[in-house]
């Protein structure tokens, strides 16, 4: 060691200017050891229980139910109750009134919410406290201005609720897909029993809370933890009126064929492989930015992510170049760390299924790129990744990653743009990169995706209806459109529509 190495050593000042950690603090939310269902208003104690882990160091955070046909069944008819014993026939405003204050509590407590997010699904802090957090709460603020304004939402059309919802979230956006599932049910005068993911079930226990301080009654909402059996529990009980599914295109469709012929109402919202459409006179590091928001957000675990780039071939080098560079600026690293913006990879199955899909792309002759990081050695973690030489057939360019990894394909004239991004079974969502108006409007026309993106991408806003087309699912959710898959109408029982 040379004289000014030990001086450099004791020095306060860093060697390097790279980023010193910057953890949340997470004291600021207490969890419990163990967790029951909260059904009717109370904790239900669990039959049996399983271990929900933090996926950053696979440390465990708490023991959770494992819910049976029976507690689910006990659910459902406190939900029945509720809806039979005041709930459906409250005035829109004194619903509201609860949607206000759940709203309200939300922000509050925002931070403890966010903490918990971050460790027990892995994504960054920063992504949890700026996004999913603010967007959870104002979802709740835009459904409780509609709950007093139905007649108005639906003119003539005479919008009642329809009962009982049950509810199956992913895992991606524990919390915001609650809000997206419970803020319109509640609204329209519906009551609740929902089930979150087997993986990040922490958030909706802790909801429960929030529901306890903004005086819910009783059997309003009810949460029941489990996996995939939980599900479908609730899917077949015949006493709740209406589903609605976030989550694999696989189960969707399971649960679409169980459905078949009973009545209940359903709305599925499932997987993607969106397109991200650079053309060649599209602000190019603008573009970067919106390639690696599209794709490198959340790990990559997102329904909609811009796992498919097209980048039109005159410009293809330079913006898989800036992309390259771009990547080697990414963070990964501890979710609780605020400067970290790639975290933790949700499971060790989804990361044993990203593992499988790369492997693939490698086989099938595909090019990879993953800048150079070094990756914490406990929990789950997969380096940012791209593949260029990719061709359509791959199942990297067929199949949905759910993981931080792009495929880089590219075209030549616009129809060709549209004919590759509409090769696919999905079509939730699409990105545009283009100086000309002319050029988004006559590409969205074209898009067959529920979502089209121009010069932006991953913007969410609850006024704004949000699904998919093909195997993506139907039904929206945001907005009006969102509100009306919880309404029954006198015209459409009159008309059969
Ligand atoms: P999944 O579809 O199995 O899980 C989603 C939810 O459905 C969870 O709450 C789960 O417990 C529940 N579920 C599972 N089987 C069920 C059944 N038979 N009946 C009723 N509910 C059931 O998704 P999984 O296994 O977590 O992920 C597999 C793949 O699915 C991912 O790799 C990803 O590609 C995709 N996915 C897509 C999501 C989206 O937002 N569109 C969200 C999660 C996963
Ligand atoms: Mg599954």
């Amino acid at each position: 060691m040379t004289d000014l190495d030990r001086k450099q050593d004791r020095a306060p000042i860093p060697r390097d200017w790279t980023y010193a950690p910057a953890p949340e603090s997470r004291d600021i939310v207490r969890i419990a050891e163990r967790y029951g269902h909260y059904i009717g208003g109370e904790w239900l104690e669990p039959s049996a229980t399983y271990r929900t882990l933090a996926p950053r160091d696979e440390e465990v955070l708490a023991e959770v139910g494992e819910g049976t046909a029976e507690d689910v069944d006990a659910a459902v008819e406190a939900a029945r109750a509720a809806f039979a014993n005041g709930w459906s026939s409250l005035p829109g405003s004194e619903r509201a009134k609860y949607l206000f204050r759940i709203a309200r509590i939300l922000q509050e407590r925002s931070r403890e919410f966010a903490v918990l997010e971050s460790l027990n699904g892995g994504k960054p802090i920063k992504e949890s406290r700026d996004v999913d957090l603010p967007l959870a709460a104002a979802h709740f603020f835009y459904y409780a201005g509609w709950a007093d304004k139905l007649e108005y939402a639906f003119p003539n059309r005479r919008p009642k609720p329809i009962g009982v919802a049950g509810q199956i979230i992913p895992w991606n956006f524990p919390l915001l897909m609650l809000a997206w599932k419970i803020a319109p049910a509640l609204a329209a005068g519906n009551t609740v029993v929902l089930k979150p993911a087997e993986t990040t079930p922490l958030t909706a226990l802790l909801f429960c809370d929030v529901l306890r301080q903004a005086e819910l009654p009783a059997g309003v909402v009810n949460i029941v933890t489990g996996d995939g059996r939980t599900g479908a529990a609730i899917v077949d009980h015949p006493g709740v009126d209406k589903i609605a599914f976030t989550g694999s295109t696989e189960v969707g469709k399971a649960i679409q064929r169980r459905l078949a012929g009973t009545g209940k109402k359903l709305t599925l919202e499932l997987g993607g492989k969106a397109a991200n459409i650079v053309f060649d006179d599209s602000a190019l590091d603008q573009a970067v930015e919106g390639i690696v928001n599209g794709i490198y957000f959340n790990q990559g675990h997102v329904c909609c992510a811009g796992s498919r780039l097209f980048a039109q071939e005159s410009i293809y080098e330079p913006l898989v170049e800036k992309l390259k560079s771009r990547l080697e600026t990414l963070r990964v690293g501890d979710p609780l760390d605020k400067n970290t913006d790639v975290g933790a990879i949700n499971s060790r199955m989804q990361l044993e299924k990203i593992e499988e899909l790369v492997q693939a792309g490698r086989d099938e002759g595909a090019e990879i790129y993953q800048p150079p990081c070094r990756l914490p050695e406990k929990g789950y973690w997969f380096a940012p990744t791209v593949f260029t030489n990719v061709a359509q057939s791959y199942r990297i360019a067929q199949e949905e990653i759910f993981g931080p990894v792009l495929s880089v394909l590219t075209f030549r004239t616009p129809e060709e743009a549209v004919e590759k991004a509409n090769n696919t079974p999905y079509g939730l969502s699409a990105g545009v990169w283009t100086e000309k108006g002319s050029r988004i409007l006559w590409m969205a026309q074209r898009m067959r995706a529920g979502v089209v993106w121009a010069n932006t991408f991953n913007r969410f806003d609850p006024t704004s209806p949000f699904g998919g087309y093909k195997e993506s699912g139907f039904g929206r959710e945001g907005g009006l459109h969102g509100l009306e898959p919880y309404c029954s109408f006198e015209d459409s029982e009159t008309f059969g529509g």
